[in-house]
């Protein structure tokens, strides 16, 4: 088992490995003392986690009650969670309770919310079931619903008091789901790690799997740490997302996943920034190699046009100007702040 500490406004673990689920109910109380256990989840875990988890907690005397809601983004919703508040008061649960999110970032990120809102902060424990959970959404404190006006809207920094991410669970995940994690995988080489790129070109992430979460937990370790609350460097971990959400939002956010958007953008805005000589020579011909042998897609048909529209409503834009994220080489980063009119300039000609 790896652990990796994260300091920011609270000091806590992230242990990553094979078989840990079963005694998660022993990790948590090391570090609680709580009576009672929330556990949230969706349908898809709960059928294949839920009742292993539920065994090891009450092994260690927690009192164990279970919410669980549909699966799918639809679910990170205010509906789901009001419902979840009245489940919560229903069943007691106190300031000095626990809730526990068992499964990917959707259980994770509407979780971390109820427990930063519920009677003014209860504490919570992540156990991500996701790839992209593992290495990304359980890992530096943020957590949200959304609402019809976009993704995201309403949420809070809130750190769990630990995170277990047992990589057996990802036996279980459809190879879309994987694909979709593994954009994001490729994301930290790309920003932060010639080293772990390397380990991602030879395409046998799954053979390799819990030494290449330690690493992107580590990455993103270290970017929280230096920026928790998203003022400046955390702004990194955007890199193909300006132009990934615009993928996303051309298909309607349907036929198309989160990771594959991040993949094409990544690609996209690497090849545009090569051609200007802003990326060194051949760095997007390794990147597109390195999506591809993880079976992530590298190019779009949609004209660069559409992409400037659809990349302007983007929550990155600040007032009149636009901060992109680069590789000028791989494992490193640049953000560079443009005027809309550059911007579209950079994309377009
Ligand atoms: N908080 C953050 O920093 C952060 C970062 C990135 C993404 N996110 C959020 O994360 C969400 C996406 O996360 P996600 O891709 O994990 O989505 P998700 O939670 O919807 O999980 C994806 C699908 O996989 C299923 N699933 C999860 N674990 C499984 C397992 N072990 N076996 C079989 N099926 C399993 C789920 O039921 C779901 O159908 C988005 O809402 C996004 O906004 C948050």
């Amino acid at each position: 088992m790896e652990k990796i500490t994260v300091n920011a406004s609270r000091t806590y673990d992230i242990l990553i490995g094979s078989g840990l689920l079963k005694d998660c109910g022993k990790y948590i109380r090391e570090v609680s003392s709580a009576k009672k256990a929330a556990v949230v989840t969706d349908d898809n875990v709960d059928r294949l986690y839920s009742e292993k988890a539920v065994k090891s907690l009450e092994s260690e005397g927690f009192t164990v009650v279970k919410f669980v809601f549909p699966h799918g983004e639809h679910s990170k919703s205010h509906e789901t969670l009001l419902n979840l508040y009245e489940f919560l008061a229903e069943n007691d649960i106190t300031r000095t309770d626990l809730l526990i999110a068992l499964g990917g970032g959707v259980v994770g990120d509407l979780t971390g919310f109820a427990a930063a809102s519920f009677l003014r902060g209860v504490e919570f424990v992540q156990i991500p079931t996701s790839l992209l959970a593992q290495v990304d959404s359980s890992v530096g404190g943020k957590t949200a619903v959304n609402i019809r006006a976009g993704k995201n809207l309403v949420g809070a920094f809130n750190q769990p008091i630990l995170v277990i991410a047992d990589t057996d669970t990802l036996d279980t995940l459809t190879e879309e789901f994987f694909a979709d994690g593994m954009g994001e995988v490729v994301k930290y080489g790309m920003i932060r790690s010639e080293k772990l790129f390397d380990l991602l070109m030879k395409g046998n992430a799954k053979t390799n799997i819990a030494e290449i979460i330690k690493q992107c937990v580590e990455i993103k370790r270290d970017v929280v740490q230096h920026d928790e609350h998203d003022t400046g460097e955390r702004m990194i971990l955007n890199f193909g997302h300006t132009l990934g959400h615009a993928i996303e939002k051309y298909y309607n956010y349907e036929g198309i996943t989160h990771g594959n958007g991040v993949a094409i953008g990544m690609a996209v805005i690497s090849g545009i920034a090569e051609k200007k000589g802003l990326v060194a020579k051949g760095v997007t011909e390794k990147l597109i190699s390195c999506l591809k042998a993880n079976g992530l897609p590298y190019q779009t048909e949609i004209p660069k046009e559409k992409l400037f529209e659809l990349s302007l409503n983007d929550k990155k834009r600040a007032s009149s100007k636009i901060r992109i994220v680069l590789c000028p080489e791989i494992g490193k980063w640049e953000i560079k702040t443009l005027t809309i009119d550059e911007y579209k300039d950079f994309l377009t000609k």
